[in-house]
């Protein structure tokens, strides 16, 4: 059945300003169509047309389905061990990346994939409609290009991370490892790749090597993004806003030159607050863009050694908690902020001509996603018109 009509939505945020109040463009009494997969109609409750099949939302909010921009989900086993050790005093570096580089290369196509579907339909049931995925625990050729073929099969946000760690056999020769990603690696992976990514850090990639490899991806059509100052103040929020980048990611840390410099460029600022909470760091000042006017999207970071989670719900609250979002910024942040840090205009809002991606939660307002931490607040999840 192509057409549904949901109505009796005692909240509706449509993330669309001109369509309801406030930026989240919100509904009360509201109504929604969807035909052949996309939004065709939304708004009061009483004027909703007809439709083949009706939904009763009986009061209950719904939102615009996550978008979740930065997951590293091409992975083998997982890491509870480093996380019991952390929890217990020790501190998180990016070496432990090596060890599931190990195990993802040793795993089987088909165990790479299970693993992954298994993350990715855990997102989707609790909310995420959209989900990017890194490859970055391959870190050679033939590595790097299976993980992305896995990725491909799974989402049309596939992000080539080869410049996730040097890999070991390429110790003390950061700069050849640097010339395999541009020399053959990208030539390589391209075909399944949109975005490419570098972790810019302190035990991972200089700033040159970041822009050299970025500039690279870009000649040969991928598109720019970048992990920047997750462990340490550095030049890149700088790089990304330099190379054009769609967003940087983490920004644990950041100055005030690095906020003019997003303020005057169309980079997103993202936040992966599920990476403070698992490496016990402190979480970075968000008020400081908020305020700003920078643009901020929320992502999840789903990886086993820095942010086992897919879950945005989560994410959202420790935004508000830890981070002082309002219930609303973090709304905004993992749906439209999400959007807008994959170049993407259809998902994230819910105007008509959107992708009919959204979420019926069980609870009156999105407030509860913060209010009632740990609880499973959603009761349906329609992904291009479909309940799933
Ligand atoms: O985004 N920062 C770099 N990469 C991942 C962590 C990967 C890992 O520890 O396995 C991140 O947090
Ligand atoms: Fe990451």
């Amino acid at each position: 059945m192509s057409q549904t009509v949901i109505k009796n939505i005692g909240l509706l945020v449509t993330n669309n300003p001109s369509l309801g109040k406030t930026e989240l463009g919100l509904i009360e009494n509201a109504a929604l169509l969807t035909e052949h997969g996309k939004i065709t109609w939304v708004g009061a409750n009483e004027s909703a047309p007809m439709a083949e099949k009706t939904v009763d939302a009986a009061g209950k909010a719904v939102i615009p389905g996550f978008v979740d921009s930065h997951n590293h989900l091409i992975f083998a086993k997982d890491r509870a061990e480093e996380f019991s050790a952390r929890m217990k005093g020790e501190s998180y570096s990016a070496g432990g990346i090596a060890t599931t580089v190990a195990a993802t290369r040793a795993a089987s196509d088909d165990d790479l994939l299970s693993n992954a579907t298994r993350l990715v339909h855990e997102g989707l049931h609790a909310g995420t409609t959209t989900v990017e995925i890194k490859s970055g625990y391959g870190l050679s050729v033939k590595d790097e290009l299976r993980s992305l073929h896995i990725a491909k099969q799974l989402t049309e946000e596939t992000t080539f991370l080869g410049a996730h760690v040097v890999p070991s056999e390429y110790k003390g020769k950061a700069d050849e490892y640097v010339d395999l990603i541009c020399e053959q690696m990208i030539a390589q992976v391209k075909a399944d790749a949109k975005w490419i990514d570098v972790f810019c850090d302190k035990g991972a990639f200089t700033t040159d090597q970041a822009r050299k490899i970025l500039l690279a991806g870009k000649a040969a059509g991928l598109l720019p993004r970048l992990h920047a100052n997750q462990l340490e103040q550095g030049d890149g929020i700088a790089l990304g806003v330099e190379v054009g980048a769609a967003s940087v990611d983490h920004i644990s840390h950041f100055n005030n030159d690095d906020i003019e410099l997003l303020k005057k460029s169309k980079t997103v600022a993202t936040f992966l607050p599920g990476a403070e909470f698992s490496t016990r760091s402190k979480y970075p000042d968000a008020r400081r863009l908020l305020d700003a006017g920078v643009t901020v999207a929320l992502a999840s970071d789903c990886n086993p050694g820095s942010s086992y989670t897919t879950n945005m719900g989560f994410v959202i609250a420790l935004a508000v908690r830890e981070m002082f979002f309002t219930p609303e910024q973090a709304l905004w942040s993992a749906t439209k902020g999400g959007a807008l840090a994959l170049q993407r205009d259809d998902v994230g809002h819910l105007s008509p001509g959107a992708r009919a991606d959204f979420v019926i939660l069980k609870e009156s307002s999105y407030i509860h996603l913060t209010y009632r931490p740990g609880v499973n607040l959603i009761d349906e999840v329609w992904q291009h018109g479909k309940r799933i």
